[in-house]
């Protein structure tokens, strides 16, 4: 069992695969009534270094449903950054609450609380990936899979500007076997990096993986999936500057949706900034699952938490018994 979750890359397809499943069991048993206890007197510290309504809240409202409490520990709120370094606060709060989960600005720090915490560390998202979102958008891939289609099967186009989200959906999807594009302009594409691991991804899952600036590649897509053209880095272009790269090539709307499969499904990390990189059209239509996406980030965050309490076992066993009952 691993300690931490700051990178997907460091679980097997099997171990991502049984986390899906697991979330899926504990939201049919919350769905059906049936309470959980099973993180009774256990507390989640929450180090928030940028705003967040998802990561937040799902955290919160994950800990509250099975039993746990969480805090919230925000900047100006906590010693780190002005007295305390990061190394002292993973040693303090190890021994003041049972898991940690942090959103950084900087990779480096989720790697150096992990490193040096005693108790589990979650990566609530840094600059470099978005593990508890990719969990749970790969829950509600699976729950909006097309009919007669596998996972291997699926398309994944993630349209729009290489942010940390598309680079951490393209890992997730290539390293369990699927298909994945991103559609985006030149100077705004995956980097080196993130294609070498996608690409060594393919060669063992069997997946495919390319980056385009041809529309063409939006053909038979099976999920569309995009995020914000700006606000999220220090160091960008100003904001009017990177809307005139982006739209209105890489605006998804309803033309761009008729040219991929017609079961096409859209997905969002949200917040969406709707009318520029999404349409309203769209984000309310039949085709968007963006609202069942956020919604499952709280089920992915059941099973992160259940899974690195270690009580995974107890967990299933009781929802079983629930559900059977029912
Ligand atoms: N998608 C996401 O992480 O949302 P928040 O920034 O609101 O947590």
């Amino acid at each position: 069992m691993k300690k931490d979750f700051v990178d997907t890359q460091d679980f097997t397809k099997e171990e991502l695969i049984d986390l899906v499943d697991l979330g899926l069991l504990i939201k049919e048993n919350i769905k059906a009534g049936f309470p959980l206890n099973v993180l009774y007197h256990k507390t989640l510290g929450m180090i928030f270094e940028q705003s967040s309504t998802r990561t937040r809240v799902s955290f919160e409202t994950a800990m509250t449903q099975l039993g746990g409490h969480a805090q919230y520990l925000a900047p100006g709120q906590i010693q780190l950054g002005k007295h305390e370094s990061l190394y002292d606060t993973a040693k303090v709060l190890s021994r003041l609450v049972d898991i940690l989960m942090a959103r950084v600005q900087k990779h480096e720090s989720i790697a150096s609380l992990a490193k040096n915490a005693t108790v589990p560390v979650i990566n609530g998202m840094s600059d470099y990936n978005h593990p508890t979102q990719e969990l749970g958008d790969i829950t509600t891939i699976y729950e909006h899979m097309p009919k007669g289609k596998k996972f291997e099967d699926l398309k994944i186009v993630f349209v729009g500007d290489a942010t940390q989200v598309c680079a951490s959906l393209g890992m997730v999807v290539t390293h369990l076997g699927g298909n994945f594009v991103h559609f985006g302009p030149k100077g705004f594409q995956l980097n080196d990096h993130f294609r070498k691991i996608c690409e060594e991804n393919c060669k063992k899952s069997g997946g495919s993986f390319l980056v385009t600036d041809d529309e063409s590649a939006l053909k038979d897509a099976d999920f569309i999936y995009t995020d914000v053209w700006y606000g999220l880095y220090e160091s960008e272009l100003p904001e009017e500057e990177r809307k005139k790269i982006f739209y209105p090539k890489y605006q998804v709307n309803m033309d761009m949706l008729k040219k991929c499969s017609p079961h096409v499904k859209f997905m969002h990390c949200l917040p969406a900034t709707r009318g520029e990189e999404v349409t309203d059209e769209v984000m309310d239509s039949e085709y968007s699952i963006a609202f069942d996406e956020a919604e499952n980030r709280l089920t992915a965050m059941r099973a992160l938490l259940v899974y690195f309490m270690g009580v995974e076992d107890e967990t299933v066993a009781i929802c079983k018994k629930n559900l059977e009952r029912k």
